[in-house]
């Protein structure tokens, strides 16, 4: 049986009583009803699939040559593994990403020269647990329905997989057309006989290269991507020892500081998006704006923070040490970001009652969320004969 830990954090109530003079009459208004259950518990030990997309060893292991193949992208310069490569855990070591007409991985990569394409405007969050998705307080969730992007705009890795295909910036680049961009790739791959019998052993029906089925295989190998067993999900579990009493503290103050109101559940977020104000980045000419141009962006998941620095939805926060030194501006109303006035934080950046000391013992406890046991092998070809990943050499 694994623990779980419930409390209720906070109950706002607030009634307000309005008397009206005239008739003698009272009335009674409910204005604003906030009210936070934080859970936690260990990540469960399986993942669901979409009902229309069992995961099967064949579509995993097609799933993880197309990851890696830039025969996706228009130029054949980009795979979803130059953002998302092992070696970064699935994630990137750069703050905000660089798609087609580019060299390198991570820190590494850079525009060649001439060049006229733009930074992607977030930073590349890991595929990791991505599969977990949209989980709620406890341990709740539906695969057609779980949350992608920075904004939740997309819903399931099927439908995300085939975003950063169309996506200018990330995958297309010069000579292709959004709308057309998915066919072309498609008929690509369908003459490749490797591509042929693979699809056809993994999807059992007549024309097995399709869009659909590629998105498929795709979102198949990323379910199999998740770390669910962390020193803090053995804690869960009734392992006491697996986690230091320092690092207890930390939760404890992870807990009461009330970063919890917002990191909660399994996977240490709600799903939710809020207006943190955090800092923009210099790279960008024109600012990113957030969901509604309100500069609200989800709460990501805690886990494995160890692989996704630099931080935020723009990776203009480096280290762990400074994501907490911006709570504490935030918490004690100080302004990080030009356009966001401290009037338009989320209440619950408001409640943040956090110091310098408590700091460390919050960054070890999240340590125990790290884990380091998931699949960094990658394959020595890809059936396309590119190079592996796209050109991150
Ligand atoms: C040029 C870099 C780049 C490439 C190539 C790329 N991605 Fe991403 N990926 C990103 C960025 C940046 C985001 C966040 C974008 C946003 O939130 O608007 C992202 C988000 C995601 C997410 C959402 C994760 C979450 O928790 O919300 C998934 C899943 C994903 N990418 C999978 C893929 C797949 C599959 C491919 C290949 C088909 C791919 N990516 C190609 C940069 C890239
Ligand atoms: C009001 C809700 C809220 C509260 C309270 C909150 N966070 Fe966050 N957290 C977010 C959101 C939203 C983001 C993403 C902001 C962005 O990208 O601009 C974030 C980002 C982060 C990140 C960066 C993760 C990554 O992968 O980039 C860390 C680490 C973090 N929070 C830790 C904490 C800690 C520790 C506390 C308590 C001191 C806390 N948060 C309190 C909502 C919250």
């Amino acid at each position: 049986m694994s623990r779980i830990e419930k409390f209720l954090l906070s109950v706002l109530l607030m009634i307000y009583l309005i008397g009206c003079g005239g008739d003698g009459k009272k009335r009674k208004k409910v204005s604003t009803v906030t009210k936070v259950v934080t859970t936690f518990s260990a990540l469960p030990k399986t993942v669901k699939s979409p009902l229309d997309n069992p995961s099967t060893p064949e579509k995993e292991t097609l799933g993880k040559l197309l990851f890696y193949d830039p025969i996706l992208s228009g130029n054949k310069d980009v795979s979803c593994a130059t953002c998302h490569h092992p070696d970064n855990g699935y994630a990137e070591f750069l703050d905000i990403s660089i798609g087609p007409n580019a060299t390198g991985l991570g820190s590494r990569r850079k525009f060649n020269t001439p060049n006229d394409i733009p930074f992607v405007k977030r930073n590349a969050p890991t595929i990791i647990n991505s599969a977990y998705n949209g989980m709620d307080a406890f341990g709740n969730y539906e695969p057609s329905e779980a949350t992608m992007f920075w904004d939740d705009r997309v819903k399931s890795l099927e439908v995300q997989a085939l975003e950063p295909i169309k996506a200018f910036e990330e995958m297309r680049g010069h000579g292709f057309d959004a709308d057309s961009i998915l066919q072309i790739v498609v008929n690509r791959v369908k003459h490749i006989p490797e591509y042929q019998k693979l699809f056809a052993s993994a999807f059992n029906e007549p024309e097995a290269v399709s869009v659909t089925n590629l998105a498929k295989a795709i979102a198949t190998f990323e379910r199999s991507l998740v770390t669910n067993n962390s020193r803090f999900d053995k804690y869960m579990r009734g392992d006491q020892d697996a986690i230091l009493t320092s690092e207890k503290e930390g939760f404890e103050l992870f807990k009461s500081v009330g970063c919890v109101n917002c990191h909660n559940g399994p996977m240490f977020s709600d799903y939710k998006m809020h207006v943190l104000g955090t800092p923009k980045t210099e790279k960008l000419e024109q600012a990113d704006f957030g969901v509604e141009d309100t500069f609200a962006f989800r709460t990501p998941t805690l886990r494995n923070l160890r692989f996704t620095a630099p931080y935020m939805h723009n990776g203009s926060l480096s280290s762990l040490k400074k994501v907490l030194e911006f709570y504490e501006d935030i918490a004690d109303g100080k302004k990080r970001n030009e356009y966001v006035p401290v009037r338009k934080y989320d209440p619950f950046v408001r409640q943040l009652n956090l110091s310098v000391k408590e700091m460390s013992q919050i960054i070890s406890f999240l340590n125990t969320l790290n884990d380091t046991n998931f699949d960094r092998t990658i394959p020595e070809s890809v059936p396309s004969g590119l190079a592996v990943g796209g050109n991150i050499q």
